[in-house]
């Protein structure tokens, strides 16, 4: 739960922290001049999907009248509507926290979409305290996010939020 804490060498920490900071300037010029907010998801969910390694599933879901309802996504179908509470997602968004699972078999309620999915990060969309929704990426890989990539992904969250009209 929360953002865990994971050794990350210096090297690897270096090399994320750039492939961001070009992500940062890839979102901003991408979105650039749009603040359709389900089209600027779209592009947001196919540019991460693309770009980051090892990712089977990256898209958002919205909150709608207090649930979470799937939005833009890159990745096999997944749930439509997930309860707050529920899930990673559900949780994430309850707690309104960047949630790591390494092992989502080790994650009670963890809903499978993907049977490909081993590992998950999500993290909350927020307008200042009110949450709009979450950004969901699944992993074939156990372990492959850390806190580098939580903080990474709040950045570009921010891109989107700030860029699009609710
Ligand atoms: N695994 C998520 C459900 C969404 S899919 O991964 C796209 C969860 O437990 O909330």
């Amino acid at each position: 739960m929360s953002i865990l804490s994971s050794p990350i060498s210096g090297k690897q920490s270096e090399s994320k922290l750039k492939l961001y900071d070009q992500l940062e300037l890839q979102l901003s010029s991408l979105l650039a001049g749009e603040r359709d907010l389900i089209a600027n998801a779209a592009n947001f969910a196919s540019l991460i999907f693309h770009t980051l390694s090892e990712l089977n599933w990256a898209g958002c879901y919205f909150l709608k009248n207090g649930e979470l309802v799937l939005g833009p996504f890159q990745g096999r179908p997944a749930c439509v509507r997930i309860a707050l509470g529920q899930g990673v997602c559900g949780t994430a968004a309850a707690n309104c926290m960047t949630t790591i699972v390494p092992n989502v078999h080790e994650f009670s309620g963890h809903i499978a979409c993907d049977s490909a999915s081993n590992s998950e990060i999500v993290v909350p969309l927020m307008k200042g305290k009110r949450l709009i929704g979450v950004l969901d990426l699944d992993s074939p890989v156990i372990g492959r996010f850390d806190d580098e990539d939580a903080l990474g992904l709040n950045r570009l969250v921010s891109v989107l939020v700030e860029s699009s009209e609710f």
